[in-house]
């Protein structure tokens, strides 16, 4: 039986890593294209999930630690450090355990979910609160990777985005070519850079370190539209962002580190980035877990947001194939899913131990 090797031994050849390389994996990547039928049907294209939460730690980001882990073992690095919104410190705390190394993270106080905060404690990392926004910690984790024994995992790392570039690889296996549109949240930009390059080293001849020439995979490249949070979005404001601020924390970042590659994946692809407001990110978010079956963190709701309001202005083609990338597991913040629409709190409702009274509370009729 086939067993799902990691997107580093699943993708090799073409990525910067040799037979002899030690690999640090926990076996990310090989996660599931969803078909969204609401939204093919909302849209009239063919809309599909790619459900990054199913991997080891619950987002896309074990795509490219399982690169930036190995990358620093390479290194003969003892610790690693890195500064995050939740996610990249719940994945670097993970497989720095895998990899046998320490792991600092650097978090904004106050201002990541209990979810995330849990797995980097779990994990066994040194988890220091800044006073602070994600900005601030990512100046410090860098300037700690510059001039102090502690390599760097943050996605200004290239070897993170050849780790993330898998997910565009995946895409194209699984659907035989690339989609027409490919839809993503933004807030540091790793992503988006990593998406873009996969998808034009898929669609043209690749010279490989190891296996010579690599043959196209793909016939086309599909035009990249990523989403920011309302109160964070410097892309669409065009300059960084110094307060940003969104109930979405994991995309809570005012001053991007890839700003060059996301603002190349949007103009070189004819794609687009714009802002959803707070409330489209949790009406998506509901939208997402109750028509679809997905369960995703509010962040990760922001593509499908931005495809909401794009529809709603008339805006997105029919008859065309679209993924959008949903970057983290529900599970990880699930506080939002227990407010309703008005903003109140889900009550549970509470029954006695009987069942004719539960099945009335259920509105059933005895057969
Ligand atoms: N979605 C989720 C769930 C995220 O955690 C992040 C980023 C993004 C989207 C945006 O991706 O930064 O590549 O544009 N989280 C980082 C972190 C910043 O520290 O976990 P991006």
């Amino acid at each position: 039986a086939h067993q799902w090797r990691g997107v580093i031994r699943e993708y090799a050849d073409r990525l910067p890593v040799t037979e002899s390389t030690r690999v640090i994996t926990l076996g990310e990547g090989g996660t599931p294209l969803v078909h969204a039928q609401k939204l093919s049907e909302l849209t009239g294209s063919e809309v599909y999930l790619k459900v990054e939460g199913m991997n080891p730690t619950g987002s896309f980001k074990d795509r490219g630690m399982t690169m930036a882990m190995t990358a620093a073992v390479a290194s003969g690095a003892k610790a690693v450090v890195c500064a995050s919104t939740g996610n990249t410190s719940a994945s670097a705390a993970a497989y720095a355990t895998a990899a046998g190394l320490k792991c600092a993270v650097l978090v904004p106080e106050g201002k990541i979910s209990m979810g995330k905060l849990s797995q980097a404690i779990a994990h066994g990392a040194t988890l220091l609160q800044v006073d602070g926004n994600f900005d601030n910690c990512l100046d410090i984790a860098r300037k700690l990777g510059e001039s102090y024994p502690v390599f760097l995992v943050n996605s200004v790392n290239p070897a993170r985005i050849q780790g993330q570039k898998t997910g565009a690889f995946e895409v194209v296996d699984a659907l035989g070519d690339a989609p027409d549109i490919h839809v993503l949240p933004v807030g540091n930009a790793g992503n988006i850079t990593a998406y873009w390059k996969g998808y034009k080293e898929y669609s043209a001849p690749f010279e490989s370190d190891t296996a010579g020439t690599l043959p196209a995979v793909s016939t086309r490249t599909p035009a990249m539209w990523g989403f920011q949070a309302a109160g964070a979005a410097p892309f669409v404001a065009g300059h960084p962002i110094t307060e940003p601020d969104t109930i979405a924390t994991a995309i809570r970042i005012g001053n991007p580190a890839s700003w060059d590659g996301a603002v190349g994946a949007r103009d070189e692809s004819g794609g687009l980035i714009d802002a959803v407001t707070d409330e489209e990110i949790l009406s998506a978010h509901r939208w997402l877990s109750s028509k679809e079956g997905v369960f995703v963190e509010p962040g990760s709701a922001a593509g499908v947001a931005g495809l909401l309001k794009k529809h709603a202005a008339g805006e997105v083609p029919s008859g065309k194939t679209i993924v959008i990338t949903v970057t983290g597991h529900g599970l990880k913040d699930p506080q939002w899913a227990l407010r309703t629409e008005d903003g109140s709190d889900v009550k549970p409702v509470k029954v006695p131990n009987d069942v004719v009274t539960v099945a009335a509370e259920l509105g059933l009729e005895e057969k």
